[in-house]
């Protein structure tokens, strides 16, 4: 079997990806899998996609039902959704759309892929965190805290990058919560500090973006990398006694959700 499934009958419904390269995801195993062991009728391909506008030509004849989206067409695809929920507004990226009767609606498993692996803790005992980085992972991240009324502390790099995340975010923020800069985390009270840049990333191990933190035991610290498994500062948060997790739950999480999302698409609207 290619990419975990094997032959069409031509009553499956169509899911699929779109993104270029799209030759090394690991989505259709995993979505193929989910379906297969569901008992469901669907397929799962990769789309390898430069151009949206004849893809959504081709994706109306094969009434495609759900997509992944990917690089580098998470911020492109908006011109060709008719609706979307607010996570995609808020974090200015949609990496999932579901056919709807009206048309594409766009969503995003980011956020709630990120809150998965720390949803028991925030129930406990997490009252302030402090994210590093500002980028497109920074804003899903620091979307999904905020709405969850946990306040933020931002710290990256270049300052005025943290200004505009803060400014667009700004809106989501509930009342009694906080989503401001820091330029010295250390004097920060944080029970949990997540870390979104690519420093550190394969295969570039070596690198940590921010070499001075002192981590306080008890801490909980959350590095959204998943390779490796283990980066450096996930390796120092834990030689100081803190509680660490890497990306890959989250990796998992997000890819369960928009999985559940698919499935509904067949058990409900036709
Ligand atoms: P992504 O979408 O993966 O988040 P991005 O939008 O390019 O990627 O954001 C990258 C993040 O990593 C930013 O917070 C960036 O800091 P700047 O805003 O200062 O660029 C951070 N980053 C990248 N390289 C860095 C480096 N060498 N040192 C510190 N921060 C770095």
């Amino acid at each position: 079997s290619v990419y975990g499934f094997s032959g069409l009958r031509g009553s499956e419904d169509v899911f699929g990806i779109i993104g270029s390269p799209i030759g090394h995801s690991k989505s259709p195993e995993y979505h193929n899998r989910q379906f297969r062991e569901h008992g469901i009728p669907g397929v799962y391909l990769p789309f390898l996609v430069n151009d949206l506008e004849d893809f959504f030509i081709l994706a109306e004849t094969l009434t495609i039902r759900g997509l992944s989206v990917t690089v580098p067409h998470k911020q492109t695809i908006f011109p060709y959704l008719d609706s979307m929920d607010e996570s995609v507004q808020a974090i200015g990226a949609c990496n999932t759309i579901l056919r709807e009767p009206r048309g594409w609606r766009g969503t995003n498993t980011d956020a709630p892929g990120f809150l998965a692996p720390i949803a028991s803790r925030l129930d406990r005992n997490v009252g302030s965190a402090l994210v590093v980085g500002a980028g497109g992972a920074a804003r899903a991240c620091v979307y999904a805290l905020v709405t969850r009324g946990i306040s933020v502390h931002i710290v990256n790099r270049t300052r005025r990058r943290a200004e505009e995340l803060v400014k667009t975010l700004k809106a989501y923020v509930p009342r009694g919560t906080e989503l401001a800069i820091t330029d010295e985390p250390e004097g920060l009270e944080a029970q949990l500090v997540v870390q979104t840049t690519s420093l550190g990333m394969s295969p570039r191990i070596n690198e940590d973006p921010l070499p001075g933190y002192a981590f306080r035991k008890g801490q909980v610290v959350y590095d959204i990398i998943y390779s490796p498994a283990k980066t450096r500062f996930l390796q120092r948060a834990e030689k100081a006694g803190c509680e660490v997790i890497n990306g890959w739950p989250m990796f998992i999480g997000q890819a369960a959700i928009q999985s559940r999302l698919f499935m509904n698409q067949l058990s409900g609207n036709r």
